[in-house]
């Protein structure tokens, strides 16, 4: 499994591989998502050179990012693909010196099993929820839950306050 940058040649290869997802993404979801492809950072997972998976990333500002879009092939699914695009995408936005990533899904309080498996997701990737609000863009049916996963940490250390990114130790 290789994780490589994408760009808009892998929009329609994107694309299908959620138009197969149909528990997860509506035709208007995929209109917006092929919008969204032109403006946001692609990452795309690779196994001998097939597109398996990709995540969309939006910066929102200074410190903080979106993963605007992501999915994983059914038949690839469960096999570390989504874990190793999130840690491709933490590394690179720690670099680029973002502090927070932020990730929208469905919220618990509606009852759709496939979307428990992005929460679960989300959490085993050291996200966590922050709150959950009505979205116009997806109606009252559909509450958007907001998660969110730290990309700095401030640490004690020795007495001293110290911060904790992309792997590194320094003092503040
Ligand atoms: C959510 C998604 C991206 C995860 O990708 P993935 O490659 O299957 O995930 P991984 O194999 O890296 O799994 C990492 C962890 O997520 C959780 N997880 C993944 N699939 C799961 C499943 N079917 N059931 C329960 N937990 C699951 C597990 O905790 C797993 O760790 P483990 O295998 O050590 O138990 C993928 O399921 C997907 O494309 N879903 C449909 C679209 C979607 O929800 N996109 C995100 C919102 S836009």
């Amino acid at each position: 499994m290789k994780i490589v940058k994408g760009n808009e040649e892998h929009i329609d290869a994107c694309l299908s591989i959620a138009r197969e997802l149909s528990q997860y993404f509506n035709e208007k979801g995929i209109a917006q998502m092929g919008r969204d492809l032109r403006k946001h950072m692609i990452y795309l997972a690779k196994d001998s050179n097939e597109i398996v998976g990709f995540a969309a990333v939006n910066r929102k500002s200074k410190n903080v990012a979106e993963i605007s879009w992501m999915a994983i092939k059914l038949q690839c699914q469960r096999k570390g693909a989504g874990s190793a695009l999130i840690d491709f995408v933490v590394n690179e936005l720690r670099l680029r010196g973002i502090k927070l990533l932020e990730a929208k899904t469905l919220a618990e309080n509606v009852e759709h099993p496939p979307y428990e498996i992005t929460r679960n997701f989300y959490e085993k990737m050291g996200f966590f929820h922050l709150k959950t609000v009505l979205n116009p863009e997806w109606g009252p049916e559909n509450p958007c839950a907001i998660y969110v996963k730290m990309l700095i940490q401030k640490i004690i250390k020795k007495g001293r306050e110290v911060c904790m990114g992309n792997g590194d130790l320094y003092a503040m």
